[in-house]
């Protein structure tokens, strides 16, 4: 069993999410002892956004690449390699500014990859990245469950969903920025998500 956790807050010492991303690793190997971990932390080692030398290089043909286009491909390569490896991944999610981290969404866009992780057929797309368990952390300093401001759990859904990780959990540690009692409640709460995702 391998687990891939993906950090994406950009506090890399003080982060609620990355706390409780590695608080579901712990409890998923609690079950399975056996099973090991890489971490691939977005603050640390941030992913480079897709701008127009990236594409440029991502649609030229392999055996036509500059050595900088063969570099840049091999990037985002390295993180599909990651997460095709896994057979679980575990996020850490804080909500800024009602999205996900822009390291997330660089993230996101280096795995998107047609013909490898997705592709269409006549029937329409289908996600190649199959099999695999998804557990999301989201953080937010304030409360946004299941309103229409929540962008970031319907776009995961929908992305990992159209790269075909259709078994995805999320736990929710909302209200962080509502004073020492609202944030208490909430980690104890995302707690309880954890022990109830990791049983589910
Ligand atoms: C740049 C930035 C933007 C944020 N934007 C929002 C927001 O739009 N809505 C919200 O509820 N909280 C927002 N927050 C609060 C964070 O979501 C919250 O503090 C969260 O716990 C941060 O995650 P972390 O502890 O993993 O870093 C923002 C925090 C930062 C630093």
């Amino acid at each position: 069993m391998r687990i891939l956790q993906i950090n994406s807050s950009q506090r890399r010492a003080a982060s609620q999410s990355t706390r409780l991303a590695t608080r579901l690793v712990e409890r998923l190997r609690d079950v399975d002892p056996e099973a090991t971990v890489f971490v691939r932390d977005l603050a640390a080692d941030p992913h480079p956004v897709l701008d127009e030398a990236a594409l440029g290089a991502l649609f030229t043909p392999a055996a036509q690449r500059t050595i900088e286009q063969a570099q840049r491909v091999a990037l985002d390569d390295a993180l599909i390699d990651e997460l095709k490896a896994a057979d679980i991944v575990v996020l850490g999610v804080p909500m800024y500014n009602f999205g996900v981290p822009a390291q997330l969404k660089n993230w996101i866009d280096a795995i998107s990859r047609a013909g490898v992780t997705f592709r269409y057929t006549a029937n329409g797309p289908e996600g190649l990245v199959t099999g695999k368990k998804v557990y999301v952390a989201v953080t937010r300093g304030g409360l946004y469950r299941n309103t229409p401001a929540d962008t970031q759990v319907p776009y995961l859904k929908t992305v990992f969903g159209f790269l075909g990780m259709t078994d995805v959990h999320f736990v929710y540690a909302e209200g962080l920025a509502m004073g020492a009692e609202s944030e208490a409640r909430a980690l104890a709460a995302a707690h309880e998500q954890i022990e109830e995702a990791v049983a589910a």
